[in-house]
């Protein structure tokens, strides 16, 4: 068999030579002493970039999320976040074991809510409820089937937060994708917030890595918090040394994806037995539903697999696909071909 075409996610990208090169071409050092010229220099490229004080690498958007969340709250405090959030849903139950805090999860659309709906889930000051201390939005939308959070509505939920004293963090996982769909800069999409995590393991090609970026008090307890969980690596400059390859060089190109992703949406629309919502596809994640055929993800899944895709099922009846560097325009027309052989049974 051919190599498989991987469109289960956009964190199997791997290094190019390039990369690579920047890789073993870079000068490091001991980060715990705070040592390594190039994380350094990344941190310095990230906290530019997103408009805020001073940023820290680590070592996954899970841990940037989490370690974000506890350096903002206290336990016993409420965070209110969109219910299909991947913070609150797919990272291990962390906010209740490393920040003992517990999750109000709002029914967003695809993933993104408004400031109406922030305002009926803060709590009264009464003893009887936690203290909404935090709001997290997913940007884009993981789960939202890469749903683009219009800046339009942060604006609003920034001016409530302020007004009733809660931060705002925002899992930037995929920030540059929605950057590039919507046009807006990386710090302009990040000054309403108090922190951000983004992500250099996505769809970006870099093996490891994430970063928080915020103000140099926030980033301090971030720091320690890193430290405690085990976080604090040593010659990470060579992982440093691919971020800064990919945030120079892997930005711009992921408008391609994006077409891809539509070109795919555009394909799986003609195929019987699909069903898939062509307009809602933004940036480079999509759905579709397999209950026409009478068969499940799963078995679709399988399917697809002995013939060379790989896609992820995400429901009873869904599938996920997620185009990205490492996947051409003609590896979509071949999935598309396959996809097609398996629906007809
Ligand atoms: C929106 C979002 N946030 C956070 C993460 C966690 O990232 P990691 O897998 O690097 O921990 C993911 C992973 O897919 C994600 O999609």
């Amino acid at each position: 068999m051919n190599r498989f075409i991987d469109l289960r996610s956009d964190t199997v990208t791997k290094p190019t030579p390039e990369m690579h090169k920047a890789m073993f071409a870079a000068m490091v050092g001991d980060d715990v002493f705070g040592e390594d010229p190039t994380v350094n220099t990344l941190q310095e490229k990230a906290a530019r970039l997103l408009g805020k004080e001073t940023a820290l690498f680590v070592a996954s958007g899970t841990m940037a999320n989490q370690l974000s969340i506890k350096a903002h709250t206290q336990p016993g405090d409420e965070v209110i976040i969109e219910a299909g959030a991947h913070a609150m849903n797919f990272e291990g139950g962390a906010g209740a074991v490393v920040s003992g805090v517990q999750f109000f999860g709002i029914p967003g659309n695809r993933g993104i809510f408004d400031a109406a709906q922030v305002e009926a889930a803060i709590r009264i000051d009464d003893v009887h409820f936690p203290v909404s201390r935090l709001i997290v939005i997913e940007n884009t939308h993981n789960r939202g089937g890469g749903a683009v959070f219009p800046l339009s509505k942060i604006h609003p939920i920034r001016e409530l937060a302020t007004q009733r004293g809660l931060r705002m963090h925002m899992d930037g996982a995929r920030l540059w994708n929605a950057c590039v769909a919507a046009g807006i800069s990386p710090a302009e999409y990040a000054e309403p917030f108090d922190s951000v995590s983004v992500c250099l393991s996505k769809a970006l090609g870099c093996p490891v890595g994430s970063l928080v970026v915020g103000s140099k008090d926030f980033i301090k307890r971030v720091h320690r918090f890193r430290k405690m969980v085990g976080g604090g690596m040593r010659q990470a400059g060579f992982l440093a040394a691919a971020g800064i390859y990919a945030l120079d060089h892997h930005i711009d190109r992921l408008e391609e994806d994006h077409r891809k992703a539509k070109k795919m949406a555009e394909g799986l629309a003609n195929i019987k037995n699909v069903l898939i919502r062509q307009e809602e596809v933004e940036t480079n994640i999509l759905f579709f539903d397999v209950s026409r055929a009478e068969r499940t993800a799963h078995e679709v899944t399988a399917d697809l697999r002995k013939k060379g895709v790989l896609v992820h099922p995400t429901a009873k009846t869904r599938i996920r696909c997620v185009t990205h560097m490492d996947v051409s325009f003609a590896d979509i027309d071949q999935a598309l071909h396959v996809i097609e052989g398996v629906m007809k049974g």
